[in-house]
């Protein structure tokens, strides 16, 4: 079993902030599938969407979880909110999920400083109600699949890694 934590949850929950203070606070290297797939295409996840299509971009978070499986341990890997569904997710390593509400998440990124560019690199928020069915959609999913839940309503940044260790800690 691989000692990764991967890190699964909807989008603007705080995977990317909880993973790098992650990373800080415990020595270890963080990776984010979001950002191997921009490198890896040199383009932002936004074009890819527009140029290519979602089909494409789920494709591209297959071959970076084959990437993953193959080649990465030891390490906290942040996911994109879509990412829970390539077909080897549970052989990556413990799965956290780090879980709010809806609305929660939603003020959460619309009250953020950079709120409009948050917004707007993230094209399946473009449209909230729309977000909001999808999140309806897959918070189910998301718990069915995490080894492991944090619920981070309410919490500072230092209780949240706490958790994450706590539960992981082997
Ligand atoms: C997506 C979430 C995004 C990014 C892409 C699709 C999704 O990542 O991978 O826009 O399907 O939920 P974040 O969860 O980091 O916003």
């Amino acid at each position: 079993m691989k000692k990764n934590i991967v890190l699964i949850g909807f989008m603007g929950v705080g995977k990317g902030t909880t993973a790098r203070a992650y990373a800080k606070k415990y020595g270890v290297f963080n990776i984010d599938t979001d950002d191997l797939i921009e490198s890896k295409e040199n383009q932002r996840i936004k074009m890819i969407f527009k140029e290519h299509g979602e089909g494409y971009f789920r494709s591209l978070e297959q071959d970076c979880a084959d990437w993953i499986e193959k080649s990465v341990d030891n390490s906290f890997i942040s996911c994109g909110g879509g990412f829970y569904k390539v077909n080897n997710l549970k052989k990556l390593g413990t799965v956290v999920l780090l879980d709010a509400s809806y609305d929660w998440i939603y003020n959460r990124l619309s009250t953020a400083e950079n709120s409009k560019s948050k917004l707007k690199k993230r094209p399946l928020f473009a449209e909230p109600k729309k977000a909001k069915k999808l999140y309806e959609e897959r918070a189910k999913i998301y718990k069915k699949l995490a080894d492991k839940v944090v619920n981070v309503e309410d919490k500072n940044i230092d209780e949240i890694l706490e958790n994450i260790h706590t539960l992981t800690y082997i």
